[in-house]
């Protein structure tokens, strides 16, 4: 990193920290996240299209101005945190890293790039030693999925992952959120549905998820999950069947997830390793009905898991069943950004 001789008044040392995309879902939850975790920032610049130049936001007690996005915006940050989509990233990232900065980049513009490490802090940190300026965030359900799978695959190599996501709408942005809220409004007072920033009515509704369906016929976002995990594993064998669809909860993905392992993993123990994974939390009350939901997934840094048990389809005792939620905004995309970023300023 660009470490500038700045330190506060106790002499730690300050980040000069750029928002690229600040006025995002995921912008938004990153200065929440910055303040509330205390990352040392010496700078904090907030960059966004020029639509929104000139507004301004409070951050712990200051009042900062929007600034357009340029290819000059750089000069003097240590970090970006990026999420203004992807061909935002690939033109901006590299003069963030000409102007010396390290990217964290949340969109899937560099997440397959063989130099560029694809991390989630709790399973490959090894990973971010490689990196050469940019290090990829991995997409929401991916994290979601692999922060709980990862502790398991620990114990026992996993074979194979047969997963259905029900993916909340910010993983859509911003804008997405207010059409799941005006569109539930205008519905229920019988005006009937305008889908502007999603292709179907979301509100009383649910959709197979919004990427495009490629020549296997799994969508963009399924591919992601087969390959980001991979990749963050080291794993080019593992076998990955995702099915991920949208649905009107407004912050946190759920998703039914099947592991098929090496060995027998018995649900005791499953229960177990996955009480000491770190980031991970065990909602599984069994005589209260109470397991993982989205609206309490919201605003929490766990991902929450549940209906923790043996798939009573295989006689083998190699196969677990979870029920798992986590919030698409914060580990899904800004936590796990912020972690890493504190991973770096920590080496
Ligand atoms: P803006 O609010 O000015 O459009 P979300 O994922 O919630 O849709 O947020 C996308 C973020 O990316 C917003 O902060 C948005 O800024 C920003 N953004 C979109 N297009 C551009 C662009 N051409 N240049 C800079 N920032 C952009």
């Amino acid at each position: 990193m660009n470490i500038l001789e700045l330190t506060d008044n106790r002499g730690n040392i300050m980040y000069n920290v750029a928002i690229m995309g600040a006025t995002g879902a995921v912008g938004q939850v990153m200065l929440e996240l910055l303040a509330e975790r205390g990352f040392p920032i010496g700078e904090l610049r907030l960059l966004a299209s020029a639509r929104s130049a000139g507004k301004e936001v409070e951050f712990e007690g200051e009042t900062h101005t929007i600034g357009e996005l340029r290819e000059d915006s750089f000069a003097n940050i240590d970090l970006v945190l990026a999420s203004a989509g992807g061909s935002i990233s690939r033109k901006f990232a590299p003069c963030a890293i000409d102007a010396g900065a390290v990217v964290v980049d949340n969109t899937s513009a560099f997440r397959m790039d063989p130099s560029v490490p694809l991390v989630v802090p709790e399973i490959n940190p090894q990973d971010l030693a490689t990196h050469a300026g940019i290090i990829a965030n991995p997409n929401c359900s991916t994290i979601i999925m692999d922060v709980v799978v990862w502790p398991l695959y620990r114990r026992s190599r996993v074979e194979r992952i047969v997963v259905s996501t029900y993916q909340a709408i910010s993983g859509a942005g911003a804008r997405a959120m207010e059409e799941l809220e005006s569109q539930t409004r205008e519905v229920l007072e019988g005006k009937g549905a305008r889908p502007r920033e999603m292709p179907h009515q979301i509100a009383f509704n649910l959709f197979s998820h919004n990427t495009q369906i490629g020549a296997e016929g799994y969508c963009e976002e399924e591919m992601k999950m087969v390959c980001e995990t991979r990749k963050m594993f080291h794993d080019d064998d593992i076998r990955i069947t995702p099915t991920c669809v949208r649905v009107p909860v407004m912050r946190a993905h759920s998703e039914a997830v099947n592991l098929e392992f090496e060995e027998v993993v018995d649900e005791s123990e499953a229960r177990e390793i996955l009480a000491a994974a770190p980031g991970v939390e065990i909602v599984d009350d069994v005589e209260a009905n109470h397991f993982p939901m989205p609206i309490e997934a919201s605003g929490k840094d766990a991902v929450l898991v549940g209906r923790i048990r043996n798939d009573i389809s295989r006689a083998d005792g190699r196969g677990i069943d979870l029920f798992i939620s986590g919030d698409q905004l914060r580990k899904g995309a800004a936590l796990n950004a912020i972690q890493i970023a504190e991973e770096l300023v920590e080496r």
